[in-house]
């Protein structure tokens, strides 16, 4: 069979599969209430949009100044002629942001991800992963892997005495380096990274979090999951992504010491083979991340928004899974379910999606609800109206 046909034919068994994803088109701005083709204007439960800043007109004003100052595109690889003065300051606004002495912007979270073990470790060193980290830590893991032959292993979620066993046998290693999300996006959990940090500092260990779901959410002014533990400056090495609550735009960056930003610009292969971000993007990113600085109110609204929407589901007799963040999955068991309430949702003009085995265990399907600093109680309500209406129509309340 040849390739076309036979991605043909598992295109066709992914429809029968009912596990095929048709993309919805927004015809407008990302908002707490969006136009999406076919459906007019939904209530947007699906959305990373956790401060609103997609369409803040001060973030939208800042990426069309520097359109103007800059141009539009960058014109090859940063080291070559690609370093713009507004990448060295969002990057000096990132690091402030996060606590650290430094920060390096990457085009996503993903490059970011690929870059930190593959062009940090050797092969006498080994990283640790927790088992439900996200995609792009799993693929820079085995990237690291293949181009370093660095050892690997992973811990049970959320296992720590998993991850201090894996680290006693890993003594002979030179570097033991340990990732791990700090905030979990299918669950909405958050890292026990008080306890992860003693376990390294015991082990020696260094600690990489990826931020991705808590930069801009967690800590009283969002600077992330180091915040609210209180141990801002205490992570050795975040990542974390500039197009979730920064979402002013898109990319991501790692921030540590100055010398771990300034070996990867050095050695990172997505540094030096790919393109930096467009001046646009990054001056819309740096604008987020200073529109965050002066409205820490925005941290608390969304704090206060997720609150309310937890209660109100559990007043309806949902069963969201308990937690402290903005992602708020609602367990309904079989995949088929969580996917009939999500398009059912959908023509009741909410957004949310429903997601099933693989990406989640079996017999754990869900629909997950994201709540935003932007929505408003209305939308809120109007939100739960429909939840519990289709919930009862599939039995699920
Ligand atoms: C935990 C985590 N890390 C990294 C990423 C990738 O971020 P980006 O979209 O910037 O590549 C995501 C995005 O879904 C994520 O959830």
């Amino acid at each position: 069979m040849s390739l076309f046909s036979r991605l043909q034919a598992e295109l066709a068994q992914f429809q029968a599969d009912g596990v095929y994803k048709r993309l919805l088109y927004l015809d407008g701005p990302q908002g707490p209430r969006a136009r999406m083709e076919g459906f007019g204007e939904v209530i947007v439960l699906s959305s990373n949009n956790y401060l609103g800043l997609c369409n803040e007109l001060e973030v939208v004003e800042a990426g069309k100044r520097a359109l103007d100052r800059f141009g539009a595109g960058t014109a090859s690889v940063r080291f070559i002629c690609g370093t713009f003065t507004v990448h060295r300051d969002l990057e000096a606004a990132c690091a402030r942001l996060v606590g650290t002495g430094a920060s390096l912007s990457f085009v996503s979270c993903w490059n970011a991800n690929e870059a930190v073990p593959g062009t940090l470790l050797g092969e006498d060193d080994i990283i640790i992963s927790d088992q439900l980290n996200h995609a792009s830590i799993i693929d820079g893991i085995r990237l690291a892997k293949a181009i370093t032959k660095c050892q690997t292993g992973v811990y049970r979620h959320g296992d720590l005495a998993d991850l201090t066993e894996k680290l006693s046998l890993a003594k002979d290693r030179r570097v033991r380096m340990v990732i791990t999300d700090g905030v979990f996006s299918m669950e909405g959990a958050i890292a026990r990274l008080p306890e992860i940090a003693d376990i390294c500092r015991k082990h020696d260990a260094v600690l990489v979090v990826d931020d991705s779901h808590a930069t801009g959410v967690l800590g009283r002014t969002g600077r992330g999951t180091a915040e609210h533990f209180g141990m801002l400056g205490e992570v050795d090495i975040i990542t974390s992504t500039l197009g979730k609550a920064l979402g002013g735009a898109a990319g991501g960056f790692v921030a540590s010491t100055p010398a771990v930003c300034d070996y990867l610009t050095q050695r990172a292969r997505p540094q030096l083979f790919s393109n930096a971000l467009p001046p646009t993007v990054a001056a819309s990113a740096l604008a987020s991340v200073e529109y965050l600085e002066r409205h820490p109110e925005r941290v608390e609204q969304l704090r206060q928004n997720a609150r309310y929407f937890r209660e109100q589901l559990l007043a309806r007799g949902f069963k969201p899974l308990p937690g402290e963040t903005p992602i708020i999955p609602v367990i309904l068991g079989e995949t088929a379910k969580a996917i009939e309430m999500s398009r059912q949702l959908l023509t009741e003009g909410v957004f949310v999606t429903g997601f099933g085995f693989p990406v989640v265990p079996q017999g754990q399907a869900r629909i997950r609800c994201q709540i935003s600093a932007a929505h408003r109680r209305d939308d809120l309500d109007e939100a739960l109206r429909a939840i519990e209406k289709v919930g009862q129509r599939l039995g699920v309340v």
